[in-house]
């Protein structure tokens, strides 16, 4: 069965990479070819000429046309075939799928599912990526492994002391516990992780400049199925946020990942760091992006080592799960109820 959640907004790009380049991205197991009008609007097509299935982003722009780069059938921007060679009459048929899509928070966002339950302001929001308050590094990793993976694993971040030891890990994320909540009728999924005297990490100690002790909280919101924001915030230790007023004894970074299915074993890993300090330092910015790279390609590492475990492992193995877990079981529990109810009708449920 398939664990795809449908009917719903996933990222495809940012919206730096769509251009006048055309771009070819597979989600949720469909070919989609991305670019950009003269005019600037971005654009979602399927990614299979239905002539021979040559794909689309294979071929070449003409204007906001899209020639297909084996027999020349040509699309315009709502996916019509506007020319076939050798003959004047174009068939009926001669159409590609074009797909809703929205740009928002740095992010190219696309629907997938029944376009005529795309409704842009269900989109869930990361502002702090476009934000002027904040600087953000970026990128994409493919990952060849299921995105419930992904979704385990940022959902439950003790894995960071001993997976990102030297990093973003230390002693004191793994020893604290969570708080999880869950809120039912959003599906929305919330963990907190508050530490009141921690070591600083090499990632918050470099970019802060804090030397000692610190507090750190850590304040999970997962949107099922595709955006994931971590809240962290870091003060020297023993600094919480004041009654009233700005929280400007802080540090706050904002981790945002767009977990977008490709297929049922590959998905594109989107991470972005939002800091509201330091902003126009290029050292720190330099740094967070070659440190978070880096801590995502050991996450990157880890899951696909999974990924192949579980392709060849026996049936009916039995994980066992822990406190640490609640917030990954919440996490499937909820993308389990939104995949079966956002299955096409008729789709085989076995
Ligand atoms: S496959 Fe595209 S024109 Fe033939
Ligand atoms: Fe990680």
């Amino acid at each position: 069965m398939s664990a795809f959640v449908r009917d719903q907004w996933y990222v495809a790009a940012y919206s730096r990479e769509v251009g006048r380049e055309l771009l070819g991205r597979t989600i949720l197991g469909e070919p989609i070819v991305f670019y950009r009008t003269e005019q600037g609007e971005a654009i979602g097509l399927a990614d299979r000429c239905v002539h021979r299935r040559f794909p689309l982003s294979e071929s070449r722009l003409d204007g906001d046309n899209i020639v297909c780069g084996y027999h020349g059938f040509t699309y315009d921007q709502g996916g019509s075939c506007v020319f076939v060679p050798g003959q004047q009459r174009i068939p009926r048929t001669a159409r590609v799928a074009s797909y809703p899509v929205v740009e928002q928070d740095s992010f190219v966002w696309v629907w997938i599912g029944d376009r005529a339950k795309a409704d842009p302001t269900t989109i869930p929001r990361a502002p702090w990526l476009a934000d002027p308050n904040y600087t953000t590094v970026c990128g994409m990793e493919p990952l060849n492994a299921r995105y419930m993976l992904l979704v385990d694993n940022l959902m439950d971040l003790s894995h960071e002391t001993y997976l990102h030891g030297g990093y973003i890990g230390t002693p004191e994320v793994a020893e604290t516990p969570i708080q999880t909540e869950v809120d039912e009728d959003s599906g929305t999924v919330y963990v907190s992780r508050h530490m009141d005297d921690a070591a600083c990490p090499p990632f918050y100690a470099k970019s802060t400049g804090i030397e000692g002790r610190i507090t750190r909280w850590q304040d999970i919101e997962y949107h099922p199925p595709c955006l994931y924001v971590l809240h962290s915030r870091i003060a020297p230790q023993g600094v919480y946020p004041p009654a009233e007023g700005p929280d400007d004894q802080a540090f706050h970074v904002e981790v945002v990942y767009g977990i977008t299915p490709s297929t049922e074993n590959t998905t594109y890993d989107f991470w972005a760091v939002a800091r509201d300090f330091a902003l126009d330092d290029a050292q720190v910015s330099d740094f967070l992006q070659s440190n978070n790279h880096t801590v995502v390609m050991q996450d990157v590492t880890a899951l696909n080592l999974l990924e192949q475990v579980i392709a060849t492992e026996a049936d009916g193995y039995q994980e066992l799960s822990i406190n640490i877990d609640t917030g990954g079981l919440a996490a499937r529990r909820i993308l389990k109820r939104m995949a079966e109810r956002s299955r096409p009708e008729g789709a085989v449920t076995s």
